[in-house]
């Protein structure tokens, strides 16, 4: 099982836990030949790794110039100026006290209080998005629902126009589609212009907020910017890190979560009679399905991981969707329960890194799968199997096609 091991594949796609639980059940990390990468998949080594200060996401910092071009060349990551200069680097991409800095100055805006506020404004577009919907009985509800929630709430949270927002998310898709399964040239290319006809947006943005500014986002890392704390290219690139960090999960666990509650009907009608299970429930779907389960890690030093020894500059694999199904820590893995508790899954990572977003996204959740219940008596896959992405880097649905009545 575990030699055929293949992340791109069409049944990984369809369910990638049975290869999972196969890699779980390793003595020792698996090596997946086709990344250089030794892959993570229990829990506690997963854990211990995020949480590991000389794992690192880059070691650009211990490379000289032409190493680091080199490696570039190698990724076919090279050629594409905007796109190094503002997606390649971020806060994400950045270790020590680089990213403490820029870490510390988002963090400062993006406090669960400023989260919390965003509550109203995130209910009242769902609100406008399923009137525009109410008239049809099926919808595919990636494309016409999911597709347009996160760029419109990050949107207003970084301070776009409203009417600007759309723009927002094609963007963002096309900056990362350079990282998906089977991308070309052509990806290539588009994501370097994506980037920068995104850049410049961001410029006009930033001049208008220069002379007028406003309680968002972009004002306030603005101001980082003017008082030194902060350079242009860092805003920018931690700008467009916030709208990708966001933009794409949040679709994919829309999608998965939607897809379980239309799997699980006992699970849907616990929820439905008892709404107060909602965080605990969406916790459940970040868990069951994670959206973003992979995520590299370099070693720093000589260490010792999972019961092996490794030479400083290892690459290491965290698979936060394996480590997320394993029994050492949650009963009954595989059954989706909408009343688990506890449920200290790692779907949004853990240590330095760890996300940012999670307010927002659990709040997102919550409001819209509390809305759809309430709005709508009855949902039902029109699919039995909906097709999943493919990769190792992503887990959501392509398209989920529902039937839906008004309640
Ligand atoms: C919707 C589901 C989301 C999931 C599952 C998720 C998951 C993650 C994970 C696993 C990491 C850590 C990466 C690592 O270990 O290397 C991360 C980092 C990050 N996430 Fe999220 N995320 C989500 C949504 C968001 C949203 C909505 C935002 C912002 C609006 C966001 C912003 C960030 C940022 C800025 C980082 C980098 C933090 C750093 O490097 O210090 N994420 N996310």
């Amino acid at each position: 099982m575990v030699e055929q091991f293949d992340p791109l594949s069409e049944s990984f796609a369809e369910n990638p836990y049975p290869a999972y639980a196969a890699l779980r059940a390793l003595p020792e990390p698996f090596y997946y030949a086709p990344e250089d990468t030794w892959l993570l998949s229990k829990v506690a080594d997963v854990e211990a790794a995020a949480l590991d200060k000389t794992m690192l996401r880059t070691l650009d910092e211990m490379l000289d110039e032409d190493a680091r071009k080199a490696q570039q060349r190698k990724m076919n990551w090279h050629d594409m100026p905007y796109h190094e200069r503002f997606v390649q680097w971020n806060m994400l991409e950045s270790e020590g006290d680089v990213h403490d800095r820029l870490r510390s100055l988002v963090s400062r805006e993006f406090t669960p209080g400023m989260i919390r506020k965003q509550r109203e404004a995130i209910q009242a577009f769902v609100d406008q998005i399923l009137d525009s919907l109410m008239d049809r009985s099926e919808i595919d509800f990636i494309q016409d629902f999911a597709a347009h929630i996160p760029g419109h709430i990050i949107g207003h949270i970084l301070g776009v126009p409203d009417e600007d927002c759309p723009q927002l998310g094609v963007w963002s898709e096309d900056v990362v589609r350079f990282f998906n399964v089977g991308c070309d040239d052509n990806d290539k290319r588009i994501a370097e212009q994506a980037t920068k006809d995104f850049y410049f947006y961001l410029l006009e943005l930033l001049e208008l907020r220069e002379n007028a500014p406003q309680d968002d986002v972009l004002t306030k890392l603005l101001q980082c910017k003017n008082t030194g704390e902060m350079t242009e290219d860092e805003l920018i690139a931690t700008s467009m890190l916030i709208l990708m960090a966001g933009h794409g999960s949040t679709i994919d666990v829309l999608g998965s979560g939607m897809h379980c509650l239309l799997k699980y009907p006992d699970q849907h009608q616990k929820l439905r009679h008892d709404p107060e299970l909602i965080k605990l429930a969406v916790q459940e779907m970040f868990r069951f399905e994670s959206p973003l389960p992979y995520f590299h890690r370099f070693a720093s030093e000589d260490t010792e991981v999972g019961g092996k020894k490794f030479q400083a500059g290892t690459r290491f694999g965290l698979l936060y969707g394996a480590a997320n199904r394993d029994p050492a820590r949650f009963a009954q893995p595989d059954t989706f329960d909408v009343t688990r508790k506890p449920n200290r899954h790692v779907a949004f990572g853990g240590g330095t890194h760890f996300c940012l977003g999670n307010h927002l996204a659990r709040l997102d959740m919550e409001v819209i799968f509390t809305t759809l219940n309430q709005r709508f008596g009855d949902i039902q896959s029109v699919d039995e199997h909906p097709p999943y992405k493919r990769g190792l880097s992503v887990r959501g649905p392509e398209s989920l096609r529902i039937h839906w009545k008004a309640a």
